[in-house]
C-alpha cells in the first residue's frame, strides 16, 4: 500500500469523513493533524502549529520523539501481543521500572485510563470486603467469614465490610473517565443522565474540603478518590494542605487514599506526581496518558504493599493488558523522563511560563492557576466563555482547549524550549492581552 492510498489529502475531506462515519461526541476545532515533529503539528495544507495541548498530556515527548519510536518500532518488529495466558519479554521490565519509578509494590496495567481508575475501585471494594488489617500489623490478608460482625469492629482499625455495600468517597467536578461505573462517580449531570441505570458506592464531596472528607467517612467506605489537580475540572489547584490533610484523614480512619494522576503524573507538574508537593503517597497511584508514551495505549493502578495482592486470578484480566508494543513505548517513556530531566524540565518552564503570563497584565484574564506545564488560563466571565479566544489562538497558531467554560489550558510537551514557549507568548499576548 502506499501512502496516498490510506491517507487524506485534504484538511475539508478529513473533517467531512470525520463527520459522516465517526459519532460525534467531540465538538473538534478544525486542525487536522496529518505530521508531527516535537511540539510542532501540520495540517495536510502544510500549514505549521504549535501543540500546546499534548492530547490531553499523553504527549509528554511531543510527537514522534526519537526514543519512544525507536522502541515502539523495535517491538513491532520481533512480535506482536500473544495472549496473557503466556508471559512476555517486555511487560516484565515496563512494570519493574515503572514499579521503581513510582517508590511502590506492584503494577496492574491495563490500557486506558478509565480502565485504570475502574481497576482502583475494584481492588478498593474488595480490600474493603477482605482486608483485615490491624494497625501496626504486617499486611496480611483474612478471608472475612461473617463479614456483617466483622463491620461492627469499625475504630478497631479492621475492615471487613459486608459484601456490595461499600462506599468510595469522591469530590465534586472531578473527572476519571467515560465508563458506566466511573460516570456514576461524577458530578456532571450531561456525561450520565441518559446512561443509567448507574453504578452505585459513591458519595461526592467538594474539592478542597478537608472537614467535608472527615465528615463524609462512614465504616462502609474504602477509599477516597481523587485528582491532586483538577485537569477536565478547569486546572483547579486545592488549597495548601489539602493533598498531606487528606492523606492523614485516609490514615487515621483506614481508607484507601488514591490518586488519579492521569494527567498530573509524569512530570507534567513539575514533579514527578503532583501528589510530591506536599509528600501525600497514596495507596493506588492511576496514571494514564504519557504512561503510553504517546504511541502505546497504557494505564496503571500502581499499588503499595498493603494493596498489591488484592486482585487475583481470575478476577482481573483485559486481551491487551501487557501488549509488548505498548509496553515497549512505555518503558521508552519512563527512561526519556529520567534520561532528559522532563520533570525538572517541567518545574523551570512552568514557572517561567506562568510568570510570563502574569507579567501580561492581561485585563481579560481573571486567574491563570496550574503547576509546572499544567497551566489553566480562567478568563473574565463577563467576556461569555473561553471558546472565541480558543478559536483564535488555534487561528494564531496554537493549539489548545478550553476546560470548562472559561478556562484555556496549556499542556505543552515537556519537552518544549524557553524559545519556543516565547513563541508562544507573543501570540498569546495578541489573542489575549488586548483591550
Ligand atoms: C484525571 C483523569 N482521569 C481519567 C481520565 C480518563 O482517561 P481516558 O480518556 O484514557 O480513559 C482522564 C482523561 O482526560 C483524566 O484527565
Amino acid at each position: 500500500m502506499t501512502e496516498r492510498e490510506w491517507s487524506i489529502t485534504t484538511s475539508q475531506e478529513a473533517i467531512e469523513m470525520h463527520e459522516r462515519y465517526i459519532v460525534q461526541t467531540y465538538k473538534p476545532h478544525k486542525f487536522v493533524y496529518a505530521r508531527g515533529r516535537g511540539v510542532w503539528v501540520w495540517n495536510p495544507e502544510g500549514e505549521r502549529k504549535m501543540e500546546m495541548l499534548s492530547c490531553y498530556s499523553a504527549l509528554g515527548g511531543g510527537h514522534c520523539h526519537r526514543n519512544i519510536l525507536q522502541a515502539f518500532v523495535r517491538q513491532a518488529r520481533r512480535y506482536w501481543p500473544g495472549s496473557n495466558a503466556f508471559y512476555n519479554d517486555v511487560a516484565p521490565l515496563f512494570a519493574k521500572e515503572l514499579v521503581e519509578f513510582c517508590e511502590m509494590a506492584k503494577v496492574l496495567p491495563i490500557n486506558t485510563g478509565a480502565e485504570a481508575v475502574e481497576r482502583a475501585i475494584k481492588i478498593a471494594r474488595k480490600w474493603g470486603y477482605t482486608c483485615k488489617e490491624n494497625a501496626g500489623d504486617s499486611l496480611g490478608f483474612e478471608r472475612v467469614v461473617d463479614a456483617v460482625e466483622t463491620a461492627k469492629t469499625w475504630g478497631k482499625k479492621t475492615k471487613g465490610i459486608p459484601l456490595d455495600t461499600a462506599q468510595i468517597i469522591l469530590c465534586d467536578n472531578n473527572f476519571h473517565g467515560r465508563t458506566i461505573t466511573v460516570i456514576s462517580a461524577s458530578s456532571h449531570d450531561k456525561y450520565k443522565r441518559y446512561f443509567g441505570p448507574l453504578t452505585p458506592g459513591f458519595t461526592l464531596i467538594p474539592y478542597g474540603d478537608l472537614a467535608a472528607l472527615e465528615k463524609a467517612i462512614t465504616p462502609y467506605t474504602v477509599a477516597f478518590l481523587a485528582e491532586p489537580i483538577q485537569g477536565e475540572g478547569g486546572v483547579v489547584v486545592p488549597p495548601e494542605g489539602y493533598l498531606k490533610g487528606a492523606k492523614r484523614i485516609c490514615e487515621k480512619r483506614n481508607v484507601l487514599l488514591v490518586w488519579d494522576e492521569i494527567q498530573t503524573g509524569l512530570g507534567r507538574c513539575g514533579k514527578r506526581f503532583a501528589y510530591q508537593y506536599e509528600d501525600a503517597k497514596p495507596d493506588i497511584l492511576i496514571l494514564g496518558k504519557f504512561l503510553g508514551g504517546g504511541p502505546g495505549q497504557v494505564s496503571a493502578a500502581v499499588c503499595n504493599e498493603k494493596v498489591a495482592s488484592v486482585l487475583e486470578y481470575p478476577e482481573d484480566g483485559s486481551t491487551f493488558q501487557c501488549h509488548p508494543i505498548d509496553c515497549a513505548a512505555a518503558l521508552a517513556a519512563l527512561r526519556l523522563i529520567q534520561d532528559e530531566g522532563l520533570t525538572e524540565r517541567a518545574f523551570e518552564l512552568g514557572n517561567y511560563f506562568r510568570a510570563e503570563l502574569e507579567k501580561m497584565k492581561s485585563p481579560r484574564i481573571k486567574e491563570i492557576r496550574g503547576r509546572g506545564l499544567l497551566i489553566g488560563v480562567e478568563l473574565k466571565h463577563e467576556l461569555g466563555g473561553a471558546k472565541p479566544f480558543v478559536t483564535k489562538l488555534i487561528e494564531a497558531g496554537i493549539l489548545c482547549n478550553q476546560t470548562r467554560e472559561h478556562t484555556i489550558r496549556f499542556a505543552p510537551p515537556l519537552v518544549i524550549t524557553r524559545r519556543e514557549i516565547d513563541w508562544a507568548l507573543k501570540r498569546l499576548k495578541k489573542v489575549l492581552a488586548g483591550p
